[in-house]
């Protein structure tokens, strides 16, 4: 398991992340990002090439695997706008109260452990005029794709990284204590089990 989590997963993850359904969702919403922006979760910087950078004054990753904040340092070079790395997880982000202006996460509130803290973090950050913004897979609306999900959901957690299929994500943030001020949903792709995307806006209440 050691080898896999170290030399495939992250490969895996990278491939998986890239496809056209997912990059068309970041097109649309990585550039609503501004001012300080942290990102929970950047896996190899999909999202980078992405951020306006007029309007970003500095990029924060937060990527607790190293393989892939590799992959994103690397991208990183290439960018006109500021960026740090940060090797932690979501659960404990070392930055004060209220000093960001946006906080991003794609696809990753699906993989992490304690993910009431992490969301509690996000919100503890952001300034009271910050933005959350999210875009994520999770429980699907129809009765007999859940059933799949939450039957397949641990046995894909193994391999995935930790990767839940069935979390409600709305429900999640809202119980986190934000406001959910813009959400779309949808299937992305004939893949059922793992597509049904939740993006939107979120604002501290
Ligand atoms: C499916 S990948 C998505 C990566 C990236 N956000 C993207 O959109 O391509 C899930 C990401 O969640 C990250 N992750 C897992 N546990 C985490 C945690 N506790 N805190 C922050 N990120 C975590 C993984 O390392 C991985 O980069």
């Amino acid at each position: 398991m050691k080898f896999y989590n170290k030399y495939i997963l992250p490969k895996l993850i990278n491939c998986v992340c890239s496809q056209n359904d997912i990059g068309r969702i970041r097109r649309q919403f990585v550039p609503m990002a501004k001012g300080i922006t942290l990102e929970i979760g950047m896996g190899s910087g999909l999202n980078l090439p992405f951020y306006d950078p007029s309007k970003i004054d500095l990029v924060m990753g937060l990527e607790p695997m190293t393989p892939l904040r590799k992959l994103a340092e690397k991208k990183a070079l290439e960018l006109p706008f500021e960026i740090d790395f940060i090797g932690l997880s979501g659960e404990e982000i070392p930055l004060e109260n209220h000093s960001v202006d946006t906080v991003l996460v794609t696809y990753t509130l699906c993989s992490i452990p304690d993910v009431f803290k992490a969301l509690n973090e996000m919100k503890r950050v952001l300034k009271s005029s910050g933005k959350l913004i999210f875009c994520e897979h999770g429980k699907s609306p129809d009765d007999h794709i859940v059933k799949w999900q939450n039957r397949l959901n641990l046995p894909w957690t193994k391999i995935s990284g930790g990767c839940h299929l069935n979390r409600h994500i709305p429900e999640l943030i809202k119980k986190s204590g934000f406001k959910i001020v813009a959400l779309d949903t949808g299937y992305s792709s004939p893949l059922k089990l793992l597509s049904f995307n939740y993006k939107g806006i979120a604002v501290p209440e």
